[in-house]
């Protein structure tokens, strides 16, 4: 039975509900398989005599969940943020994605993607590709030979779209049934997401035969939401007849039907945030990416406050950053400007609560992931806060705020996904 078993001794902090941190010194994690048993201050009996990987002071942490990132724009980090979302997609996305019709170059590219994955200490990414449906099936090749966890998913954009990019519906649809079929069951932990590009981009037609799709397959779904107002007016403008824009995705059965994740909902009204807690939908809140194509500052602490799951997402490249740890800071800046345009009504984030969104938040479209509680996967992050020059005794709360603020790799010294250490891809 205890071949199984691996025990690690360390400073653990996670956070088992939003707002709560729960700091564990030179205690003991007990994981059998990928599941974590239970941790402890003191080892129990029946654990005594195995073997105990001791990480000494460091701060141990779940791995960080990035719920939304754009695997082809990688290359395009840092350009072309003075646009704003659609001609930034006319002039930098799109002609970027083209190129992914090369599947030399998608590897090349996508291969440095799960380096950088690796690095900045995400264990676990829903993304999305592009429509070449064999570029994107070498990305959860990659992923997955790298032992991370993820979402990927083959785009589908059959109008408004430049003509590199335009799939006809019916290619749209039989390219995706195909990567669906050729993806569904072949990692443990890298999956299919069906992922129409946004309302704007997808017809009816098609995303009627995405959601059958999402539907045959059991697979989930992820788009994106209400992220800039001339994108809000273009939908109404193509959908007039639906309430709001969550409501075409939902009039499409695209929006909770299966477990469905939105980016942005940076302009979402209380009418779309209702239907979103109503039909379990996650927000994947990009507050790097909402202020870099001004988009906006999300109103998370109202959709949280109603009950809708919120996660981190980098965004790339609206994002400029693959890091979550940045992610979470630029969550609590966003929040603190909120606070200040609100009169100080809208409380900010704080960064436990930010700490939350990045892991337990996120982690739980991933099942039992983001926690250090009994059952979770065991998904983790060692952090050697020894580049820091800082000679005054901190608290451990202390230390992983310094952390996401100012730390980087250097200081992840290990990473465990689903209770395997994962090295250098
Ligand atoms: N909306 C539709 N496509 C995109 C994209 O690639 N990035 C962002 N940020 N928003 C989008
Ligand atoms: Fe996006």
């Amino acid at each position: 039975m205890n071949n199984d078993v691996m025990i690690i001794k360390g400073n653990f902090i996670f956070t088992p509900s939003f707002g709560q941190l729960t700091v564990l010194e030179n205690s003991y994690i007990v994981i059998e398989g990928q599941w974590i048993k239970g941790t402890y201050t003191e080892l129990p009996e029946e654990f005594t005599g195995l073997p105990v990987t001791d990480y000494g002071d460091d701060l141990i942490i779940p791995g960080f969940v990035d719920l939304h990132s754009h695997a082809p724009q990688f290359v395009n980090r840092g350009l072309g943020l003075d646009l704003e979302l659609l001609p930034w997609l006319e002039k930098y996305t799109f002609p970027a994605e083209a190129k992914f019709n090369d599947l030399a170059y998608a590897e090349a590219v996508y291969k440095a993607v799960v380096v950088d994955l690796w690095r900045w200490g995400t264990t676990r990414a829903v993304l999305f590709g592009t429509i070449h449906k064999e570029a994107t099936a070498k990305l959860l090749e990659l992923l997955a030979g790298a032992g991370l966890g993820g979402y990927v998913g083959k785009v589908n954009m059959d109008r408004n779209s430049p003509p590199a990019l335009t799939e006809t519906t019916k290619q749209s649809l039989a390219d995706t049934e195909e990567f669906l079929q050729d993806t569904a069951s072949r990692y443990a932990l890298v999956k299919p997401i069906v992922t129409p590009r946004f309302v704007p981009s997808c017809t009816p037609e098609l995303m009627t035969g995405l959601a059958c799709l999402a539907k045959k397959y059991q697979v989930p779904v992820q788009s994106h939401l209400s992220e800039n107002t001339a994108e809000v007016t273009w939908v109404r403008e193509l959908h007039r007849k639906c309430q709001n824009y969550g409501d075409v995705y939902n009039q499409f059965e695209l929006f909770g039907q299966q477990p469905t994740i939105m980016a942005h909902c940076v302009h979402s009204d209380a009418a779309e945030i209702e239907l979103m807690a109503k039909n379990n939908v996650y927000v994947a809140h990009c507050p790097s990416s909402n202020a870099n194509l001004s988009s906006g500052i999300a109103p998370i602490r109202r959709i949280i406050k109603e009950g809708v799951s919120v996660g981190l997402g980098s965004d790339v490249a609206g994002g400029h950053q693959v890091s979550i740890a940045q992610v979470m800071v630029a969550t609590v800046q966003a929040s603190k400007l909120k606070w200040l345009e609100t009169q100080k009504t809208e409380d900010f984030i704080t960064m436990r609560e930010a700490f939350y969104l990045a892991t337990k938040g996120g982690g739980s479209f991933f099942g039992q992931v983001g926690s250090f509680e009994a059952e979770y996967e065991f998904d983790a992050l060692v952090i050697h806060d020894h580049y820091v020059v800082d000679p005054n005794q901190r608290s451990l709360e202390e230390r992983l705020h310094r952390f996401i603020y100012i730390g980087d790799d250097r200081d992840i010294i290990a990473r465990y996904v689903a209770g395997k250490k994962v090295d250098h891809p």
